[in-house]
């Protein structure tokens, strides 16, 4: 049916304010977080939180071990430091993800080896890794992407295989399941990110690190603490103020901490309320033409960090990129209130990092270890038609509702019946 864009001074679709935040803060967070500021011993609460949280995620997800770090990132390196990989020593990552997976193997003076993705998926695809394993290559790096679990049977296979370690990014995937497991219980050591967007979220920054190895725990708190030996809660009495190697400081904040373990309590729930959300997506996009919605392998539990939106010039006889009508069609949505995004732009080794392998300077890690590895753009044709063609829909998050997707559905609709006044 005909109708003005708002793009073209139509009325918009999503009302301004209509949508609500992400995270969703509740009066137990306030709560949660006002206690550590009004308790009597301010000066206690660093451990209480500390170690309550890594009591509360390594029961949640059936691991052993579990510190709270300050980052994703930071949590990911220790993944990469805890089982001793080193100077030189390659880790296997997927060519789409957010370069700080790659970042982490980089900050141990390791060099990642990129994988081209499962464009079904969006995951590492298992069966491109075994031709990128050398005789340096010490680990697999599956991410699981937007809250999709990546393939993870072959990938502990393989890593069998070949006397590997897997490490599990699951920066974006709190609480998604492989076949019934949880995403970051699977691998030799996990790194999640509680950063402000995440589906477990802090409100600012914030990392979990999670192993069942008890040599990996002990080597990943050494170096999360400066390299010193340190029991939590005792640093006054028993610091020995001696660095037993290299560590950092990755120790995280008790605020986030506090508001952390608060929005754990509501994991689950809000996970099944996204779900919801995207699964009403899905079943009304898909019967738009041109568009595509994301497939879920029936082993999967997809907790929809990102929604992802495909876009298909072809199934509508248009003679344009998939990328062209992908960005026509986000500036018309957003017109209409409907916030996407791009996110990647490029293959994390098409990125400068990789292309100039500036890493430490002088070339290093890469000369100072004599390593061959290259980064050709175009090894990794997959993830840049993935990046070309899709887009993603922002804000189905709880306590946004159908009411909200609803609006989605009928601004989507909306601007694919009317491309002729976009294209
Ligand atoms: C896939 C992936 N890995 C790692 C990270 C790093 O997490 P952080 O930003 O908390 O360091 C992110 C964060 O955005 C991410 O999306």
């Amino acid at each position: 049916m005909a109708e003005k864009l708002a793009l073209k001074g139509g009325k918009r679709t999503v009302p301004p304010d209509f949508i609500k935040p992400w995270p969703h803060v509740t009066e137990a967070d306030i709560k949660a977080v006002t206690e550590v500021l009004t308790t009597a011993k301010i000066n206690q609460q660093q451990n209480i939180q500390a170690s309550g949280l890594a009591k509360e995620w390594a029961e949640y997800m059936g691991v052993k071990y579990c510190i709270p770090v300050n980052s994703g990132t930071a949590a990911l390196h220790l993944c990469v430091a805890g089982l001793g990989i080193g100077p030189g020593d390659e880790v296997i990552v997927p060519a789409f993800t957010f370069w700080a997976s790659a970042a982490a193997v980089l900050h141990h003076n390791a060099i990642p080896v990129f994988v081209d993705i499962d464009p079904k998926t969006y995951c590492i695809d298992p069966n491109l890794i075994e031709e990128k394993i050398t005789e340096r290559t010490k680990a697999i790096m599956p991410v699981h992407i937007h809250g999709m679990p990546a393939d993870m049977d072959p990938i502990i296979e393989i890593a069998k295989k070949h006397n590997l370690y897997v490490i599990e990014d699951v920066a974006q995937a709190h609480g998604a399941r492989y076949k019934g497991r949880l995403c970051g219980s699977m691998g030799d050591a996990a790194g999640y990110s509680t950063q402000m967007s995440k589906t477990l979220s802090s409100g600012c920054q914030g990392g979990l690190f999670t192993t069942n190895d008890e040599q990996v725990y002990k080597r990943a708190a050494l170096l999360q603490y400066f390299g010193e030996m340190v029991v939590p809660g005792r640093e006054r009495e028993e610091q020995q103020y001696n660095a037993y190697g290299l560590g950092w400081m990755y120790r995280g904040d008790m605020f986030s901490q506090a508001f952390v373990r608060s929005q754990l309590k509501r994991l689950d729930i809000n996970n099944a309320l996204r779900v919801r959300n995207c699964n009403y997506l899905t079943e009304h996009l898909s019967k738009i033409k041109g568009i595509e919605t994301p497939y879920v392998p029936i082993e999967c539990y997809h907790v929809y960090y990102n929604y992802v939106v495909g876009f298909n010039p072809k199934e509508l006889g248009l003679d344009i990129s998939a990328r062209t009508l992908r960005e026509k069609v986000q500036e018309a949505l957003g017109a209409e209130g409907v916030p996407t995004g791009q996110w990647q732009r490029m293959p994390v080794p098409a990125q400068e990092i990789f292309q100039a392998k500036v890493g430490y300077g002088k070339g290093c890690p890469w000369k100072c270890h004599g390593s061959n590895v290259e980064y050709r753009k175009e090894d990794y044709p997959r993830s840049v038609e993935f990046i070309d063609s899709h887009c993603y829909v922002f804000d189905v998050n709880p306590p946004n509702d159908l009411e909200l997707m609803k609006l989605y559905v009928e601004a989507f609709q909306k601007v694919m019946d009317n491309l002729d006044q976009i294209l």
